[in-house]
Parts: structure tokens; C-alpha cells; sequence
């Protein structure tokens, strides 16, 4: 028996024959650090490679190998596990597997349980480059893609038997991004969400700038947040680190000025070249207000007396969403503002940005709670509506909340829409 089922993410992870088959360890550590619990289905080959008393240790669970040699009490039968799991992650997937899971063949207990659940799969191939571009390959890869399994596309870079070229298992954070929005409410499935990030800078010569504190954290969590939910994702992003942790997925635009955010946003948000005009556009991004009036082309050197910086206004990117196509904008405009006052003064300025700035909803936050923090409070505001306090929480809890609301007022729309 597998006992009842608990509030952790359930995950069968399933192993092939594959040379990374050994990167499948840490994957399974991995998920049971984020809150999962994991069951290995190893195929025979996989235990050439990795032996399953190393899973087994791991996860604290026996692994199933065989449907034939499956006894009594400890042992999981495949149609049980197949029922227990939330999400049948394939990693490796090897081109033999591949090739038997789009003819529904069910000779090993990995095979009869991707048969049998009703969970999302998700395979992460790994194999030669060559054994990837046969078009047999692709064409399994694409049949299963069509089915609406998540392929966790392969890597490029130098694969163990020597070459170098595509087919390197993802990596383990794409695997469990992957999953995660394979698994996830789905609420913002086919919706286009362009999100700005972090800090600009302006330049004042080719070694000094003006910028702010602005980590980025807040658009970052925005992004993987949005993903989860299943929307495409374009992130316009200042420099900032921790882009690596983003989902391949998501589409990054580096940016470095507010002139260049404002480019890139309009662009974004716009569409064109084959995307549609975005759902919803957030102004995360802290942008600068002022630059300086000219960029000196050398180093400003030191002198005798200290020189004055004359400084001229840059375009406030959010407004100027606002302002086009007013009467038959199709996208949802979110920016946040940021005060040093209190939360009174802030929802105040929030109310009076919504209108100045033509958008939805601004997300109201204090720079002593925001600025580089794994943690913020904010309070959300929209019109017609009380403002909604979230208290002070990690970034992706208040990343949710905030594209609950979002998802809220698309939903809105959709029936106004509908009615009229
Ligand atoms: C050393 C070695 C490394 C292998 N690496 C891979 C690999 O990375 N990807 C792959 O698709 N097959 C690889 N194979 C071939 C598979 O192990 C073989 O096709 C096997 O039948 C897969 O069985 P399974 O899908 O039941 O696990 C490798 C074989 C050997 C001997």
C-alpha cells in the first residue's frame, strides 16, 4: 500500500537506459526539497547505469523495476502508482523510450505506468545528437508534443560520448519548472504577459552611471510565476542577476537605459512578426526618472572644482502604455509604485497613478520593504475596489496574489466581453 495521500507534490520520476541516467539522483533531490514526493520507476537499463538502492536510499521509498517481481507489502503496483502520481516525469528519456511511449507499448512497469496514469507526463530526452535529429526521433518528439505531453527540450553542449551538439538532459531546474506548469491551474493558458524587471541605468560616461537599488526579484518572481500558470512570457529586464533561473521559455530582452525598456516594452507589448498584441503588460521594472542631460564620451576626469550633473526627465514608460490606443486596448496594464511614506499616502498615490497613468491595476509597495529583499507587502489597487494587503511575504507568494487579481479582471473582461 502507498498510504494516504499527502499535501506534498506527488512525482513518479522514471529513468532510462541513458549515459545521464546518474544526473537523475540529484533531479529526484531536487523536487524533494521543493516540497515533493518521489517515486522511482527504473527501466533494466537504467540500472546498468545507476543502482536503485541510490534512489531508494534517497527517497526513503523502494523503487519498482519490474511488474513481474512485484510481491507483497513495500511493493508498489504500477496501476497504483500510475493513480498516485500528480506528474510522471520522464528523466532520461532515452530514444527507445521515446519511440515506445508514442506506440503505447507497455512491456516494462515505466512503460505500463505512463500507459496508465491520467497525471501529466513529462519527458526530458537525453541521448548522441545524432540519435535526437533522426527523423524517426523527431517525429516521436513531435507525436508525443502533440498529444499535450511537456517535452523538456535537450541542451546544447558537450554530451559524454563525445560530441558536441544538442541532446544533453535539461537541467534540473527546467525539469522541475517544467513540471510545475505542467501541473499548474492553467488559469493564464494562451495569454501573452510581458513583464519589466529590475533596475535602469544612465549612463553619465563610460564608467559611472545613475541607478537604483532594484534587484529585480520582484519581475523575476512575476515571470516563473506567470509560467506556472501557463501564460508566454516575455521578460525586459535591467541588469540584474538570477535571469538563469527563469525557465527557458520565458523570452529575455536585456536592457540597459529606460530609453532601451521603452523600445523593447513597446515592441513587446505591441506584438507583431507573428505574436498578437500582449494580455497584460507589468512594469516591475524600477526605472530611472531622470538621466543625465549628455553622456560624456570619455572618463569625466577630476579637477578643481566639482562638476554639476544637469539632468533632463525620461519618459514614464507606463503612461505612455497608457496612452495608446486608449479607447481599443486589448492589454491589461499593471505597474507598481513605490513610496518612502506611509501606507496610507501609498494607497493614495497608487489611486491617483491609476488614472494618471491610464492603467488596471498599481501595486503599491514601501521602499524599505521592496528594495533587494527576498520578501515585500504590498497592497493591490484597481478601481471600483478596496485596496487588497498582502502582508509581508516572500516574493512568489506575492507574485501570486498579484496575478490572482490579474487573472480575476481577465476573467472580467471575458464576460463583459461575452455579454455585450
Ligand atoms: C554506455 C551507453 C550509454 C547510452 N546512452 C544513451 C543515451 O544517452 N540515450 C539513449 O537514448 N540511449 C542510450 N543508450 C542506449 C540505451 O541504453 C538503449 O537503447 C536501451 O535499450 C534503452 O532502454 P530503456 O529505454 O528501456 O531504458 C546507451 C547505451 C549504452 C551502452
Amino acid at each position: 500500500m502507498i498510504g494516504p495521500k499527502s499535501r506534498r507534490t506527488r512525482i513518479v520520476l522514471g529513468v532510462t537506459g541513458s549515459i545521464a541516467s546518474y544526473k537523475a539522483v540529484d533531479l529526484a533531490r531536487y523536487f524533494m526539497k521543493r516540497g515533493c514526493d518521489v517515486r522511482v520507476v527504473m527501466t533494466e537499463s537504467a540500472t546498468k547505469f545507476v543502482t536503485p538502492l541510490t534512489f531508494q536510499s534517497l527517497t526513503h521509498s523502494p523503487v519498482t523495476l519490474s511488474f513481474w517481481n512485484e510481491t507483497a507489502a513495500g511493493n508498489i503496483g504500477h496501476i497504483e502508482l500510475a493513480d498516485w502520481a500528480e506528474a510522471l516525469v520522464i528523466a532520461p528519456a532515452s530514444a527507445d523510450c521515446i519511440a515506445k511511449l508514442t506506440i503505447g507499448a507497455a512491456e516494462s512497469a515505466l512503460l505500463a505506468v505512463a500507459l496508465a496514469t491520467r497525471a501529466p507526463l513529462i519527458i526530458a530526452p537525453a541521448m548522441n545528437t545524432n540519435m535526437l535529429s533522426h527523423p524517426q526521433t523527431q517525429d516521436n518528439i513531435a507525436a508525443l508534443r502533440g498529444r499535450g505531453h511537456t517535452i523538456a527540450e535537450p541542451e546544447t553542449g558537450e554530451l559524454a560520448c563525445g560530441w558536441v551538439g544538442t541532446g544533453r538532459l535539461a537541467s534540473r531546474r527546467e525539469i522541475y519548472l517544467q513540471t510545475m506548469r505542467a501541473i499548474g491551474p492553467r488559469d493564464l493558458l494562451g495569454k501573452r504577459i510581458v513583464i519589466s524587471a529590475g533596475p535602469t541605468r544612465e549612463m553619465i560616461d563610460p564608467v559611472r552611471y545613475i541607478s537604483n537599488r532594484s534587484s529585480g526579484k520582484m519581475g523575476l518572481a512575476l515571470a516563473t510565476e506567470a509560467h506556472r500558470r501557463g501564460a508566454s512570457v516575455t521578460l525586459v529586464h535591467g541588469p540584474i542577476v538570477g535571469i538563469a533561473s527563469l525557465s527557458r521559455d520565458i523570452r529575455r530582452m536585456a536592457v540597459t537605459s529606460a530609453a532601451e525598456m521603452s523600445d523593447a516594452m513597446k515592441g513587446c507589448v505591441a506584438g507583431g512578426r507573428g505574436e498578437t498584441e500582449a494580455d497584460v503588460a507589468i512594469m516591475a521594472a524600477a526605472v530611472a526618472d531622470y538621466r543625465p542631460a549628455t553622456i560624456d564620451a570619455n572618463k569625466i576626469k577630476k579637477g578643481p572644482s566639482v562638476p554639476t550633473l544637469p539632468l533632463v526627465e525620461n519618459e514614464d514608460i507606463l503612461k505612455s502604455l497608457g496612452q495608446v490606443g486608449v479607447a481599443n486596448r486589448k492589454t491589461m496594464l499593471v505597474g507598481f509604485a513605490v513610496e518612502t511614506g506611509t501606507h496610507e499616502q501609498l494607497v493614495a498615490e497608487a489611486k491617483v497613478k491609476l488614472g494618471r497613468k491610464g492603467a488596471d491595476i498599481i501595486v503599491g509597495n514601501r521602499a524599505e520593504d521592496a528594495f533587494d529583499k527576498g520578501t515585500n507587502q504590498v497592497w493591490i489597487v484597481s478601481a471600483d475596489e478596496e485596496p487588497l494587503h498582502i502582508e509581508t511575504s516572500a516574493k512568489r507568494v506575492i507574485a501570486r496574489a498579484i496575478l490572482d487579481k490579474i487573472v480575476m479582471r481577465l476573467r472580467q473582461l471575458t464576460s463583459c466581453e461575452l455579454t455585450h
